[in-house]
C-alpha cells in the first residue's frame, strides 16, 4: 500500500513543497487544491500558498528581498500526500505519558491517586531529560505542532522540559503544576508551599515565556480547585496577568470532583465561580474539560472571553461525562481540542476529532436534534485553527495562509484507505477518512516555522 519511497524532506527553510493542499481558512470555509503548493521563506513563514500551475515567482520575490537565489530554493514534490496545518493540542500532561491507556473507567480522583500522583511525584530532572524529547517526537509523529502541556511540580524538571522543546522545535505552552492543598511534601507548611510554588513559577515564566520569538510560552498552572487554596488560585492568576502569560486549570470534569469543590469552597455559587473569585477568567485562561456546566457558567465563560480545551477521549476514558458541545458553540464559546494524555489514551488530535464526533452523534440520538452535526472539515478546523484561536495565535499558526508561520504537516492519506488504491479528491471525504480511519503512521512530516521536527 505504501510502496513509494519517502522523498527527501526539507529540513529547514526556505523550501517549496508540492502536494494536495487542505486547510481551514481564517475567513471561514476550507481550501482544497488537488495540486497545490506551500512556499516557505527563509524566515520560516508562508510566502505563498496555492495552485501549483499558478505558481508565481514567489521565490523570486524572496530573492529580491535578500533571500537565497530563487533557483537554489529546494522544491520537493510530496504528491499525493496532503499538506495540512499542524494540529494544536490544547491540553496534555507531559509526565503522565508513561501511563497512557491505564485505568479506564476509574473515578477521576481515584485515578489521580492510583496512576498519576505517584508518577508525577517521581518526575525529576532525569525523568524529564528522558521523557520530554521522546514526547515531543511522539507529538510530531501524531501531527501535533503546537502542544499545551502541564508539567510536574518540580521547577528543575520544567527547565528540562522547556530546554527539550527549544531543541526539538515544537511550538509549546508549558506550565509547572501548582498545588498547595494536596501536596507531596508534608515537611513544608502550606504557606511555605504556596510561596515556593509562586516564586518558582514566576522564575520559570521569566526564563521561558516568549523564548525563541514566542515559540515557547509559559502558563501558570494551578492544577484544579481540589488541590489549590483560594490564595494559590488568586496569586497565580495575578502573576499570569502581570506577565502576559497564560493561566490554565481543570474545570468541572467529573461529578465527584464537583461535589468536592462545593465542599471546599462553600462561598462560591458554582465551580466556575471559584476561579472567577480568584480573577482567573479571561482571554488568556484555558479551562480543560468544562463538561458539567450550568447555563450561568457557560454565559460567564463567554462574557469573560475564557477559552475551553475540549477533551472528548479523556471524558469517555474516565467516564467523566460528555460535553454538550452544541450548547457551547451556540453560545459562542471559543473551543479547541485537547488529548489530555494520560486521561486521554491517545496523543493524536485526529483521534480526539473521531471520539468527539462519535460522542456528539450519540448525544443527538439521546437528546434529539438541536444544531446541524459538525462536519469532518469542521472537526479538522477545531483541531487546528480553532486551537490556535483559543491560544490567540491565529495570526501565526492554525492554517496554511500567507504570512503565517509554516507550521504544517504532510500526511499520506493512503494509510486511511479502506482498501489499497481507494482514494478521493473530495476534501470532505479526505477529512472524513483522516478522522474516522486515522492511522498512527499516516503523518509523514511535521514542520514548525519551516523547521522539520524530529519524529
Ligand atoms: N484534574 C486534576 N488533575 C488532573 C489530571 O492530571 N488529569 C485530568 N484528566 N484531570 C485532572
Ligand atoms: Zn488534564
Amino acid at each position: 500500500m505504501h510502496e513509494r519511497p519517502t522523498p527527501a524532506l526539507p529540513a529547514k527553510p526556505p523550501f517549496v513543497v508540492r502536494g494536495r493542499l487542505l486547510t481551514p481558512l481564517d475567513d471561514g470555509g476550507t481550501r482544497f487544491e488537488a495540486d497545490g503548493e506551500v512556499g516557505v521563506d527563509s524566515r520560516g513563514r508562508i510566502a505563498w500558498v496555492g495552485i501549483w500551475s499558478e505558481r508565481p515567482a514567489a521565490s523570486q520575490a524572496e530573492e529580491d528581498a535578500g533571500g537565497p537565489p530563487a533557483d537554489e530554493v529546494p522544491i520537493v514534490d510530496l504528491r499525493p500526500w496532503l499538506l495540512l496545518p499542524g494540529m494544536v493540542d490544547l491540553h496534555a500532561h507531559l509526565p503522565q505519558l508513561p501511563n497512557a491507556g491505564l485505568g479506564a473507567g476509574l473515578d477521576l480522583l481515584a485515578w489521580l491517586e492510583r496512576y498519576i500522583f505517584p508518577l508525577e511525584e517521581a518526575f525529576d530532572v532525569a525523568s524529564a531529560r528522558t521523557l520530554a524529547p521522546a514526547a515531543y517526537r511522539a507529538f510530531a509523529h501524531a501531527g501535533t505542532t503546537t502542544a499545551v502541556l502541564y508539567g510536574a511540580v518540580y521547577e528543575p524538571s520544567l527547565d528540562e522540559a522547556f530546554r527539550a522543546a527549544e531543541e526539538h522545535g515544537i511550538r509549546a505552552v508549558i506550565g509547572k503544576v501548582m498545588m498547595d492543598r494536596v501536596t507531596y511534601d508534608d515537611r513544608l507548611a502550606r504557606d511555605e508551599i504556596l510561596e515556593l510554588s509562586l516564586r518558582q513559577s514566576a522564575d520559570l515564566c521569566a526564563r521561558w515565556h516568549g523564548r525563541d520569538d514566542g515559540r515557547l510560552q509559559y502558563a501558570f498552572t494551578p492544577r484544579f480547585a481540589v488541590s489549590c487554596t483560594a490564595e494559590m488560585l488568586r496569586e497565580s492568576a495575578r502573576l499570569a496577568r502581570e506577565t502576559g502569560a497564560y493561566w490554565m486549570t481543570h474545570l468541572s470534569e467529573d461529578r465527584h470532583e464537583g461535589e468536592t469543590v462545593r465542599r471546599l469552597f462553600p462561598e462560591a455559587i458554582d465551580y466556575l465561580d471559584v476561579y472567577d473569585r480568584a480573577d482567573g477568567l479571561g482571554e488568556r485562561s484555558i479551562f480543560a474539560h468544562a463538561i458539567h456546566l450550568s447555563p450561568r457558567e457557560i454565559e460567564r465563560l463567554r462574557e469573560s472571553g475564557s477559552r475551553i480545551a475540549h477533551c472528548p477521549a479523556s471524558n469517555l476514558f474516565l467516564a467523566s461525562g460528555v460535553m454538550q458541545l452544541a450548547r457551547y458553540l451556540d453560545a459562542g464559546l471559543s473551543v479547541g481540542l485537547g488529548s489530555d494524555v494520560a486521561a486521554g489514551p491517545d496523543l493524536s488530535m485526529f483521534a480526539q476529532m473521531r471520539v468527539g464526533a462519535y460522542t456528539q452523534n450519540a448525544l443527538r440520538t439521546v437528546q434529539g436534534e438541536s444544531r446541524p452535526m459538525l462536519t469532518p472539515l469542521e472537526w479538522l478546523r477545531m483541531g487546528s485553527l480553532d486551537g490556535a484561536r483559543v491560544l490567540g495565535i491565529e495570526d501565526v499558526a492554525g492554517s496554511l495562509e500567507i504570512g503565517k508561520d509554516a507550521d504544517l504537516i504532510a500526511v499520506d492519506a493512503s494509510f486511511t484507505a479502506p482498501l489499497p488504491g481507494i482514494d478521493s479528491d473530495d476534501p470532505a471525504e479526505l477529512a472524513s477518512r483522516l478522522i474516522f480511519r486515522d492511522h498512527p503512521d499516516m503523518v509523514q512530516a511535521a514542520w514548525v516555522r519551516g523547521r522539520l521536527l524530529p519524529s
